[in-house]
């Protein structure tokens, strides 16, 4: 551990580093961000494989890409910022068009959050309060990072004192090529889903549960990013690429890989698992170049993917999505790897 800076009320912000021979990830208490993980190419050479800067007032003068960010209390968007529970509606302050997008004005990638190393890792802590950014019930919510081997492992534990919403996820923006040499668009990926949430020109879900099939969309067999990116297909056309939620096949609660990522260059392969019903892919579409990365690249459109593991967007305006509901005297718990490899 080492004091990476201060936040501008005079916090001071530690920064970690896992290291295991296989991989070397970095973490920062300022928003549980993942600020680094370096994993090797098909020649064993290191790099990094996510975007991100060694500054810390990168991070707190760039927060809207949400770069390695954990997001929350509600991870993507809530349409109006409204929902209602037991009969009570609760408002959280839009902060992107009218919609609140990964919990409101100042969601948890802006709050120091307290950290301590546990074995093979690290283990960050946030007691967001009773109504912070309109949300109810003080929530106290673990992120607990952890390496195994080329594995790293993230695992997510809430609970509340009143019924609230929670959605929290990883947002890094994984670059395989290392030391973000080129975009994404000639990465391959697999998504283990059937179906997707189609969204409006808001990017809420309209509630269908959509099939993949036939439609560019579908990644159940390997395919280039930027294949079909730029088809004329209106739900790419609406997010300027892929940013929508697959709903993944198999059980939610059990792991089970929900997506794998492969540059053909590099030869680094990512595998994600989760717990969760839903996986967010985002191709970077609104990376607009203010981010400077630590190797010298402004992060520009396509220059990173997210590969968000959660519940359904607006999950709390649609009854027939799995339910984000969190009551006192309950446990969220959900998990998520992230496993890097090369290519045979
Ligand atoms: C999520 C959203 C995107 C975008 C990014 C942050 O992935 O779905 O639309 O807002 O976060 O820039």
């Amino acid at each position: 551990m080492s004091t990476w800076g201060k936040t501008a009320d005079g916090t001071s912000v530690p920064i970690y580093t896992l290291s295991n021979g296989q991989l070397e990830v970095r973490i920062s208490a300022y928003g549980a961000h993942l600020v680094s993980i370096k994993a090797p190419d098909k020649t064993g050479k290191m790099a990094d494989v996510i975007l991100g800067s060694d500054s810390l007032q990168t991070y707190i003068d760039v927060p809207g890409p949400y770069i390695g960010a954990i997001v929350g209390r509600y991870g993507n968007r809530i349409a109006l910022g409204k929902f209602t529970i037991d009969g009570k509606t609760y408002q959280i302050p839009p902060n992107n068009g009218p919609n609140a997008l990964h919990g409101g004005p100042r969601g948890f990638d802006k709050y120091v959050w307290q950290s301590h190393e546990v074995p093979d890792g690290l283990e960050l802590t946030l007691v967001s309060p009773d109504g912070d950014q309109g949300f109810p019930g003080t929530l106290t919510l673990k992120v607990r990072y952890t390496l195994k081997g080329s594995t790293l492992r993230i695992d997510y534990t809430a609970t509340t004192d009143k019924a609230t919403v929670i959605n929290v996820t990883n947002h890094s923006y994984f670059n395989l090529r290392g030391d973000d040499a080129a975009d994404i668009l000639g990465d391959k990926i697999e998504i283990n889903a059937d179906k997707y949430t189609p969204t409006d020109a808001g990017l809420i879900p309209t509630g269908e549960l959509a099939p993949v099939a036939s439609t560019p969309m579908d990644f159940r067999k390997p395919e280039v990013i930027g294949a079909r990116i730029n088809d004329d297909f209106q739900q790419l056309k609406l997010a300027g690429g892929y940013d929508h939620n697959w709903v993944l096949n198999g059980k939610a609660g059990t792991l089970r890989v929900a997506a794998i990522v492969a540059d053909p260059v590099s030869g680094r392969k990512l595998t994600v698992e989760t717990t969760e019903p839903g996986i967010q892919f985002y191709t970077g579409n609104f990376l607009d170049g203010t981010f400077m990365g630590r190797h010298g690249i402004p992060y520009k459109k396509n220059w990173g993917l997210c590969l968000e593991t959660q519940h359904f967007p607006d999950s709390p305006n649609h009854a027939d999505f799995p339910s984000t509901l969190l009551k006192p005297g309950e446990t969220m718990h959900s998990t998520t790897t992230f496993t890097f490899g090369v290519v045979k």
